[in-house]
Formats: structure tokens, sequence, C-alpha cells
């Protein structure tokens, strides 16, 4: 069983609520660069964690994000 600090964070749920929605995700450190983006089309879900090399994600477009913390709605 994989049991480094990264795999052990927990996960985020994105859900597209149109068609389009895009997540980027953006450099851990001093430079915040995007590096990744992914895009997702209405129903589709993401699950995802934050990484040594992630540390903030920005979506854009409708989407319900579910956390820990509880859950937003972007794009509205
Ligand atoms: N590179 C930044 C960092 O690792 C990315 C980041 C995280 C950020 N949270 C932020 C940038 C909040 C602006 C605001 O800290």
């Amino acid at each position: 069983m994989e049991s480094s600090k990264e795999t052990q964070q927990k996960y985020i749920a994105i859900k597209a609520l149109e068609n389009g929605v895009t997540i980027i995700g953006l450099t851990r450190g001093k430079d915040t660069k995007f590096h990744h983006s992914e895009k997702l089309d209405k129903g589709e879900v993401m699950v995802a964690q934050f990484t040594e090399h992630t540390s903030a994600m920005k979506i854009r477009g409708k989407a319900e994000i579910l956390t820990e913390y509880g859950s937003v709605q972007s794009g509205t």
C-alpha cells in the first residue's frame, strides 16, 4: 500500500454543470504558473488531490466543487 504524504492528501471533487469547464493546476512554490489544464463537459466529474506540484487550482465555468470544508459553486 502506497503511503507517501502526497497520496494521503484528501481529495476534492469537481462536477461540471456546463460544457467546457476548465480546471487549471497552479504550481506550488515561489512562482505561480499554470502547469496543467483539464476540460470537463457537463456532468463529468474530476476527483483530484493537491500535490507537491500543485498548490492551487483555478476553475473556469459553472461547476460544483466539493471539499472537506464544504461545497461551493463556480461560474454563477
Ligand atoms: N505558488 C503559490 C504557492 O505555492 C500558489 C498559490 C497557492 C497562490 N495559494 C495561493 C497564489 C493564493 C496566490 C494566492 O503558494
